[in-house]
């Protein structure tokens, strides 16, 4: 059987692959279709990524489950036992669209439920954020130090559009407190800037394909990844994800609770 190491070092290029697809696609005349709302976009690039994706990962890793955003992966998956590989074809689907940036291409790889190998690709700035368990992270060929372990006041906050729209009163107050608000519209790009210190915490609702790789990456640097009322997630249901430095989770714990 394939090892760890030799899964991470194919799934560096698989993933590589399906960015400079992105790249190359998204100039041309593609098709973008509404998945729930106007607001939720899919193009074919997304799709064409993903088989590119899984049938590639289907050859290294044959059994292996899949669970990936549009369709092409394994149809049920109930538990987590084994080797998982999680797929988001493209993150920030809307960026790919609109902005022709701010997008990324993830993949994560657990086995028996704890997160081992996490891929994100800024496609567009070519910086591929890559760890293993134990063996640290790195932007393309470099190590990341651990952020600043800063607090709420020190810090840039992240948070989704639904969030920072509902009105709900401790988002409110934890926005408020925070240094600055930002929103990128990417899971993937703002999970990146807080495993590199860019900002002190993530807010949002998160999808599996959304979470795995930036779980596995923040946890690897001693991030905290919860959900926001400091419970443990399950990365196979939808969850209102935390992801911060320590002294940021403490200080969004004290305004909840
Ligand atoms: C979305 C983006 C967005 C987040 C949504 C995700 P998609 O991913 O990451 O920033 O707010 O929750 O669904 O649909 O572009 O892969
Ligand atoms: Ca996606
Ligand atoms: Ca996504």
């Amino acid at each position: 059987m394939i090892s760890i190491k030799e899964l991470d070092q194919q799934a560096q290029q698989i993933v590589r692959q399906a960015g400079q697809n992105a790249f190359e696609k998204m100039g041309e005349d593609y098709q973008v279709d509404i998945k729930t709302n106007y607001t939720d976009l899919v193009t074919t690039i997304d799709r064409e990524n993903e088989q590119l994706i899984n049938n590639q990962l289907r050859k290294i890793d044959p059994d292996s489950q899949i669970l990936s955003e549009e369709g092409f992966g394994d149809r049920q998956i109930t538990n987590m036992q084994g080797h998982v590989w999680i797929v988001d074809p493209i993150d920030g689907t809307m960026n790919f669209v609109k902005q022709h940036n701010n997008f990324a291409v993830m993949l994560a790889l657990y086995v028996d439920g704890s997160p081992v190998l996490g891929y994100i690709l800024d496609v567009i700035n070519g910086r591929l954020y890559h760890g293993r368990r134990g063996d640290g992270v790195y932007v393309n060929d470099k190590k990341i130090n651990q952020p600043a372990n800063l607090g709420l006041r020190e810090s840039l906050l992240a948070m989704n559009r639904t969030l920072t729209l509902s009105g709900n009163p401790s988002l409110k107050e934890i926005a408020q407190e925070a240094i600055g608000l930002r929103m990128y519209g990417s899971a993937g790009i703002e999970m990146i800037d807080v495993i590199t210190g860019q900002l002190g915490a993530y807010i949002s609702n998160l999808k599996p394909w959304d979470l795995a790789a930036g779980r596995m990456l923040a946890e690897e640097l001693g991030l905290v990844v919860k959900s926001i009322d400091g419970r443990s997630i399950n990365v196979l249901s939808s969850n209102l994800v935390l992801v911060a430095t320590r002294q940021v989770s403490r200080d969004i714990r004290q305004i909840i609770n």
